[in-house]
């Protein structure tokens, strides 16, 4: 299979779409910084999806477990209620801010955190292996090849990578994409688990894999607001706002009571572990 296709500069050329923001300078960890709040606020509500992510991982009291691209700490808080330690890294000053916060809030003490990209983390020097490894969301790697790679040796036991199967956005979404894109090449299909799979078969990592049903819902307090976090999360240029706001107010469901918009969408996601 080697020989044929080259996984991973498939996936470098998909990712080099996202790149286009890197290229004007803003670097990930500062695209982060800016949604870091909303991010939070939003994600911290999805408890049962969070459990049911880490019923997934073999936790023990005596493990040390390392998060890459951890954010606010979705994960490494229910997480370091478990095992010894939890080592969060990530490039962004803002979802590292949210995750101190957190871990104040729920007066933990075993959270230690890295701020930097994985790429320039660098094994034996800013960090030790450890127990577990998990990677939830995180992988805008551009090489990520070597980036997989640098988990596995980071990793005594196992490593944990989360990611979306099949389209990240929600089926009706994909019009939405269309209309942005002018048809073109970015249609709503990210670089979802297989590319990963493939990866690391091709470098002999022979992973299991789970698939999980998992359900996003969001809040929002108005369409405005709506608008503005769909063209931060989902990196939609200002000129396609009204495309945007046309689609948020067709497919966001207001609660009678509150006024408030939700937007709700059922998707599947993977876990690769090994
Ligand atoms: C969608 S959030 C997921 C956060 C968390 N893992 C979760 O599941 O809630 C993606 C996070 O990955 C981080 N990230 C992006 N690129 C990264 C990289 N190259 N190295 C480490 N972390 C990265 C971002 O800063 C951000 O905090």
């Amino acid at each position: 299979m080697t020989e044929i296709i080259n996984w991973n500069e498939l996936w470098k050329a998909m990712r080099s779409g996202h790149q286009h923001r890197g290229d004007r300078g803003e670097d990930m960890g500062s695209r982060w910084d800016k949604r870091a709040k909303k991010f939070n606020e939003s994600v911290m509500k999805h408890t049962e999806r969070t459990q049911r992510q880490i019923a997934t991982l073999e936790l023990k009291p005596e493990y040390t477990v390392l998060d890459v691209g951890a954010g606010t700490g979705r994960l490494s808080i229910p997480i370091a209620k478990q095992v010894k330690s939890v080592t969060a890294v990530d490039p962004s000053k803002g979802m590292l801010a949210c995750l101190q916060e957190n871990v104040e809030r729920e007066g933990i003490t075993n959270v230690t955190t890295i701020n930097k990209r994985w790429e320039d983390i660098e094994v034996g020097v800013d960090i030790e292996p450890h127990d577990i490894v998990i990677a939830c969301h995180s992988l805008s790697m551009f090489d990520i090849q070597e980036a997989l790679r640098k988990m596995d040796a980071a990793s005594k036991g196992y490593v944990y990578i989360m990611n979306f199967a099949g389209r990240w956005m929600g089926n009706g979404d994909g019009k939405l994409w269309k209309a942005i894109s002018g048809g073109g090449r970015r249609s709503g299909h990210s670089t979802d688990y297989i590319l990963l799979y493939n990866i690391l078969h091709d470098m002999k990592i022979y992973a299991n894999v789970d698939i999980l049903d998992t359900e996003f819902e969001q809040h929002y307090d108005s369409l405005d607001d709506a608008v503005e976090q769909w063209k931060e999360m989902r990196d939609i240029p200002p000129e396609k706002e009204d495309v945007l706001r046309e689609h948020l107010s067709e497919i966001l469901v207001k609660n009678s009571e509150t006024g408030a918009l939700s937007f709700k969408r059922e998707s599947k996601s993977a876990t690769i572990w090994w």
